[in-house]
């Protein structure tokens, strides 16, 4: 067998797996109004965006959101497929990291009476701005620094989050998942496979510090030696 299969091989061995565990979400509101925002972006616009504030969250949409309001058909679904997926039991454990107000940890609580969750987001506006049902187990924090012992959760989520560290900091907060997950872990990144989606993703990106090919992403994980799983955000819309 050759070296670069050699590393292949052991490159899938240590991997977690790549899933979808956003297939339920609605598409529209993710990928909808990009389209009118990219037309140009401009530094100020980003700087504004990054400080996760009011603007980004509940401003004008070419800060963000354009509105970050409840609702269930958003991440109803969502908590369904990732407690079927993880087999979770009902007591047990789950941080969400980069969990903003807190809204898929609601619609978990909903489904789950008995789990135990935590969220954390660097934003305070969002956590301020929590749904009430799960606000106190929310707090401000930042995901390269978890303020939580090892092994503290049976699954850690960061949907759309480590992204916005810079490369290095990615590195962290990836090394931090794994340090507090005692079993599952699942991020989903900003990523593309082709240059049009490369293109794509530049000419939109508001608040992303880190996006890289699928593979650097893949290579970014064994390199820290993140072992959960894991899928892309990918810009759909020109
Ligand atoms: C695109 S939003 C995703 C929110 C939510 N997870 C979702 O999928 O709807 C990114 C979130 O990451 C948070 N965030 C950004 N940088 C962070 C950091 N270094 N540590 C923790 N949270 C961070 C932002 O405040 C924001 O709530």
């Amino acid at each position: 067998m050759q070296s670069s299969q050699v590393h292949r091989k052991e490159q899938t061995r240590v991997l977690g797996r790549e899933v979808n565990l956003l297939d339920r979400y609605p598409k529209s509101s993710r990928t909808g109004k990009v389209g009118e925002r990219a037309v140009h972006i401009s530094d100020e616009q980003r700087e504004i965006s990054r400080q996760f504030g009011r603007e980004y969250f509940d401003g004008d949409r070419m800060y963000g959101y354009g509105g970050y309001n409840y609702h269930p058909r958003f991440w109803q679904g969502v908590v369904r497929r990732i407690r079927d997926y993880y087999d979770l039991s009902e007591d047990a454990s789950l941080l969400d990291v980069g969990c903003a107000k807190g809204f898929m940890l609601h619609d978990f609580k909903e489904l789950m009476p008995n789990l135990t969750v935590a969220g954390i987001d660097i934003s305070e506006y969002a956590i301020e701005n929590g749904l009430e049902t799960v606000k106190p187990f929310l707090r401000v924090g930042n995901a390269k620094e978890l303020p939580y012992e090892d092994n503290s959760f049976d699954l850690v989520t960061a949907i759309n989050t480590i992204h916005n560290l810079p490369l290095e900091e990615c590195k962290q907060a990836l090394g931090e998942i794994k340090r507090v997950s005692r079993k599952h872990s699942f991020v989903q990144l900003d990523a593309y496979r082709t240059q049009a989606e490369k293109e794509r993703l530049e000419r939109w990106v508001l608040t992303c510090k880190t996006y890289m090919h699928v593979d650097e992403w893949k290579e970014l994980f064994a390199e820290v030696g993140y072992t959960g799983d894991y899928y892309w955000f990918i810009a759909e819309i020109d």
